[in-house]
């Protein structure tokens, strides 16, 4: 396994698998990876020869607040855990090397609306930064596909919106979410979590599945059904910051014909925002 950190050897290595015919895979990641990410990895090898994994911690898509230089960093279990996995190349460059002119000022690349619903409106700025720096990464290793998890639904949502509006030549490709025995969404920022959270934890999945359980026999409140999930997520002793029934295909509030739903939830628990979803055809 080949360990890359600039944007020259990367695009070197990519221009000659091209030329040779082959085609690439990139699973892009913030690194501390679980099996969720090794999901991806493993999907990824399904749809080329080779197969790029990208290790940044971005700071654009972190607010002033958050958790960036906190961000968990484990760089030896990860490339121990790719290696395993058999991928071609690790790219894990440096701040710099992404942002060469600093990240103030620098040119971004904006999905509007999109952008602001949901978690837009939680966390003002950070689709901005995560269509900013997939972009950069598309551009740096130019992969034929790109798998993105289902897990931070509104971030695959808008990615595809991105590479559709901007005729970007990558596949997107989906993979479902991986989850704990309990159900909970298996996620990096789990880790913050006690043993008695994580239990707490498991009330998101929960409500979700409760929700599309009904959907799935027909129920049409929605904002009951919706209430229903805050309630019992906040009884867990989480602070549910909103459960929605959206359109799967674009977040639109749906209408009476729409048949492909998605609960989105999103909680914190002490300091750690956590987000989940489902998807569900309604019964007709
Ligand atoms: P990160 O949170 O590291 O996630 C990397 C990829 O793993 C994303 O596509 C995410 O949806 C997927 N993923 C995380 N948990 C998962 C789970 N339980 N099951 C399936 N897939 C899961 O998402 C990011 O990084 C960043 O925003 C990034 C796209 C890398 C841009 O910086």
């Amino acid at each position: 396994m080949k360990r890359i950190a600039t944007v020259a050897e990367m695009r070197e290595l990519v221009d000659a698998w091209h030329e040779a015919g082959d085609t690439v895979a990139l699973v892009p990641t913030m690194g501390n990876l679980h099996a969720g990410h090794m999901s991806l990895v493993d999907l990824a090898a399904q749809h080329a020869e080779h197969v790029v994994v990208s290790i940044f911690v971005n700071p654009t898509q972190f607010g002033p607040s958050e958790d960036f230089a906190d961000y968990p960093r484990t760089p030896d279990m990860d490339l121990r855990r790719l290696q395993r996995a058999g991928v071609d190349v690790v790219f894990e460059p440096s701040v710099e090397e992404i942002y060469p002119r600093g990240t103030d000022g620098v040119t971004e690349v904006v999905v509007p609306d999109l952008s602001e619903l949901l978690d837009g409106a939680a966390r003002p700025g950070h689709f901005t930064g995560v269509t900013s720096v997939v972009t950069r990464l598309f551009n740096i290793c130019e992969p034929d596909t790109a798998v993105f998890g289902q897990k931070d639904y509104q971030q695959l949502v808008i990615l595809r919106r991105m590479v559709a509006d901007l005729h970007m030549p990558v596949s997107i490709v989906a993979a479902p979410t991986a989850r704990a025995d309990s159900g909970l969404a298996l996620s990096s920022r789990n880790g913050y979590l006690n043993a008695d959270q994580l239990e707490q934890a498991t009330a998101i999945s929960a409500a979700l599945t409760v929700a599309c359980e009904a959907l799935q026999s027909g129920a049409e409140d929605y904002a009951q059904l919706e209430h229903t999930a805050r309630a019992a997520i906040d009884a867990a002793g989480l602070s549910c910051d909103y459960v929605q029934i959206r359109a799967a295909v674009d977040l639109s509030e749906p209408g009476a014909d729409t048949l492909n739903l998605v609960v989105l939830a999103a909680a914190r628990l002490g300091d750690v925002r956590l987000i989940d979803n489902m998807l569900v055809t309604r019964a007709v």
